[in-house]
């Protein structure tokens, strides 16, 4: 007879309207005492279903946090964005605080925080689009109205591997109104969404939806990132789909970055094979992106070029029927496969609304594997 108190991973139901075929909740599971053999359906759920969702998890530790998130690469030790040079120059910079104690993990969030593991009188700020887009929202619509803040996979591409997962914990969550995000990109494409959702599209769908000759091109192309990508593109702006940049020359030129160590810079295949599935994941970040190297040998240079490339091939997986926005309750530990997925911060707080999250995620000891790789 099966066990009532075993592990159980049950998919998501797609909402009306929605055709997402990645996610999963399980039950049964106290991440704060996991035994190998929970561990091993982890792994085989992560693979398979990009995101799980344990709800209930409000005790697990911040070291219980990192020892999961280091259990699927052992070898692996380092932050995964990297220790950045010029760390105040870095995009990433205002939206991160550490936890003294374990600082593998950082505290995400908005509002004042008195206390929190160490940290004191600290000042969150949920990252808000009219710091990162070339356009905005109205002043009047920006309670109601949203958009994607930056679909990304958590990585540095610079020196460092992109992590195989990242976790999220979420410690205190505002109440919940609702938000309508909107695309701004002349589909009139909008998507209804809990205040503060982290927004998830899979990116084997991304490549699945594609036509043929696209997926070929997806294959056989590598993606050559900019060197310290986000000091890089510190003086751009994003499009207002949060899927990539918008290309005015702002970039800094590469003469004022810190000094690049050209083998640090990473040319990665378009597509990441899954090691469960062997299915294949669209898997690029769109606004680090700087050079197209095609399976002929040709190099895109044209940055606007190279953009629009992957724009087309990205825009057709972010629609709203294939994204995943999940509704966050507080105690909810969120475990993501940072390889096969996209992920965005989406919302707009006022100031007055507190929100605490711990995120963790490492650098990988190894490089994705790509279409044609073992
Ligand atoms: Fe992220």
């Amino acid at each position: 007879m099966p066990s009532v108190t075993g592990p159980v991973v049950q998919p998501l139901t797609p909402p009306a309207g929605s055709t997402i075929n990645f996610g999963a909740t399980v039950t049964g599971i106290d991440i704060e005492n996991l035994t190998d053999a929970d561990f091993a359906i982890i792994c085989e759920a992560l693979f398979t279903h990009q995101v799980l969702i344990f709800k209930g998890q409000s005790h697990v530790t911040p070291r219980t946090q990192y020892e999961l998130t280091n259990r699927f690469d052992p070898a692996a030790t380092s932050y995964g964005h990297g220790k950045t040079v010029d760390a105040k120059r870095s995009i990433l910079h205002p939206d991160l605080k550490t936890i003294p104690h374990q600082p593998q993990v950082q505290v995400i969030g908005n509002g004042f925080v008195p206390e929190y593991e160490g940290l004191k009188n600290i000042q969150l700020r949920h990252p808000h689009h009219k710091t990162f887009h070339a356009t905005t929202i109205p002043e009047t619509d920006d309670l109601t109205h949203t958009r994607f803040y930056r679909w990304h996979i958590d990585a540095a591409f610079y020196g460092l591997a992109p992590p195989i997962v990242t976790t999220l914990l979420a410690v205190k969550v505002p109440s919940g109104r609702r938000q309508i995000c909107r695309y701004d990109d002349g589909s009139g494409d909008e998507l209804s969404v809990p205040l503060g959702t982290t927004a998830f599209v899979s990116s084997y769908t991304s490549y699945d939806i594609l036509s043929p000759p696209d997926q070929e091109f997806a294959r056989t192309t590598k993606v050559e990132y900019a060197p310290h990508p986000y000091i890089w593109m510190s003086g751009a702006k994003s499009r207002p789909d949060g899927l990539g940049m918008v290309s005015e020359g702002k970039e800094i030129p590469l003469e004022d970055l810190p000094p690049i160590e050209e083998d640090k810079v990473q040319i990665l295949p378009m597509c990441w094979k899954n090691p469960v599935t062997g299915k294949l994941a669209l898997q690029v970040h769109p606004s680090a992106i700087r050079k197209l190297h095609l399976g002929d040998g040709t190099i895109v240079e044209d940055l606007k070029e190279v953009r629009d490339v992957v724009h087309r091939l990205q825009r057709p997986g972010i629609g709203p029927e294939h994204v995943y926005a999940h509704d966050w309750e507080e105690g909810d530990f969120v475990l993501f496969y940072n390889r096969g997925v996209l992920h965005s911060v989406v919302g707009a707080f006022a100031e007055s609304e507190v929100r605490l999250f711990r995120q963790c995620n490492v650098a990988a000891s190894e490089l994705p594997v790509g279409p044609d790789e073992e």
